[in-house]
């Protein structure tokens, strides 16, 4: 199995050397459009969107993003491989760079429409919608897992998974190093309580060369960072990258050589003000429900908390973004 996987699926795996987790609620089109300005080259996941909200619902809504967010991943959620397929193809339609499939969220809506996490037991209707994607696009198609759900420690498991799945034409797998336990933990916990198992996701490297393999979980700093791009070949980062976005600005020099973007925070928050005010010209968008996502732009600065207050609070909601950014750069006891 392995060899035939050896020979067949070949891709630059550069796309995938580092990206921003997709996360509910926190990666909408305006959180990627801030990360995309502090890294050129980080591939950023959407939030999760079912098959049913793309069957059924306002497929604008959910699917339009700026051209400037590129390379972007669309995440669904789905096990009907049908509407997986139509999903997937309104997601190439509409641009998307590639097509990822949810199999790691453990929460229990998601269960109910048996798909996430719960996935992993079933390998073969994995691979059966992998192939029904795989057959309607040309962008990759690709799966993000644990290493194992509930009890199951045993590292066949998961080779077991990887293989079958990857024999139906995916050839990228992002990998939460840590299982997912199905009953008696919330989602929250399930990112914090099973253990981080990074040795796993390496040994799938190993076992699987030629394959894309990324490492997600727990990573905050550039030294585990280098350490696991010495392992797998891309390491994917959740909340360190949302609640520390600044971290992401050092990542085109550090990981793909390409010094070339001076970026500084205020510079940034420019662009985000002129960005706020034509999401409000052109869509109606209220610049609080973009600046949310920018809150730790200047963490670990003086005057990062006053910044915060001022660009969270809502009593500032009627004055326009620049005003705001005005005020929130004012020093408490100075007025203008
Ligand atoms: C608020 C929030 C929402 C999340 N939503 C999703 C999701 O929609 N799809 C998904 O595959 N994972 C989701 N995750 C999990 C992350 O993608 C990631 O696997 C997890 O946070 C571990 O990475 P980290 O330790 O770097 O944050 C979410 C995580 C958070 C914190």
């Amino acid at each position: 199995m392995n060899k035939q996987i050896t020979q067949t699926n070949q891709q630059d795996s550069s796309m995938w050397r580092m990206s921003v987790a997709p996360m509910m609620d926190w990666t909408d089109k305006h959180c990627r459009y801030f990360h995309r300005l502090l890294s050129q080259h980080t591939l950023l996941y959407t939030e999760m969107v079912t098959t049913g909200a793309l069957v059924h619902g306002d497929v604008a809504r959910h699917l339009r993003f700026e051209a400037q967010e590129h390379p972007v991943a669309l995440q669904l959620g789905g096990s009907e491989p049908g509407d997986l397929a139509h999903s997937a193809r309104l997601g190439e339609q509409w641009g998307y760079d590639e097509i990822n499939l949810n199999c790691g969220c453990p929460s229990e809506r998601v269960q109910r429409g048996a798909f996430g996490a719960c996935l992993m037991n079933e390998a073969s209707l994995v691979a059966d919608c992998v192939k029904a994607m795989v057959d309607v696009v040309s962008v990759p198609v690709t799966v993000k897992h644990r290493i194992g759900i509930d009890k199951i420690e045993s590292y066949d498991f998961v080779r077991d998974f990887v293989g079958t799945v990857a024999e139906a034409g995916c050839n990228v797998f992002v990998v939460h190093a840590r299982n997912a336990w199905l009953k008696g933990l919330s989602p929250k916990e399930n990112r914090e309580v099973p253990p981080l198992r990074y040795e796993i996701v390496a040994q799938l490297k190993r076992d699987f060369p030629a394959l894309t393999i990324a490492v997600n979980g727990g990573i905050k700093t550039d030294e585990v960072v280098q350490q696991q791009l010495g392992l797998v070949d891309g390491v994917m980062v959740g909340r360190e990258a949302y609640h520390n976005p600044w971290w992401m600005a050092s990542w085109d020099g550090l990981y793909y050589q390409d010094e070339s973007k001076e970026r500084t925070r205020e510079a940034i928050e420019e662009q985000m003000v002129l960005y706020m005010e034509c999401e409000a010209r052109e869509h109606g968008t209220n610049w609080y429900s973009i600046a949310r996502h920018m809150l730790g732009l200047r963490n670990g600065l003086a005057g990062a908390r006053r910044w915060r207050q001022v660009w969270s609070d809502h009593r500032m909601k009627t004055q326009p973004p620049h005003e705001v950014m005005k005020l929130a750069r004012t020093k408490p006891g100075e007025t203008d």
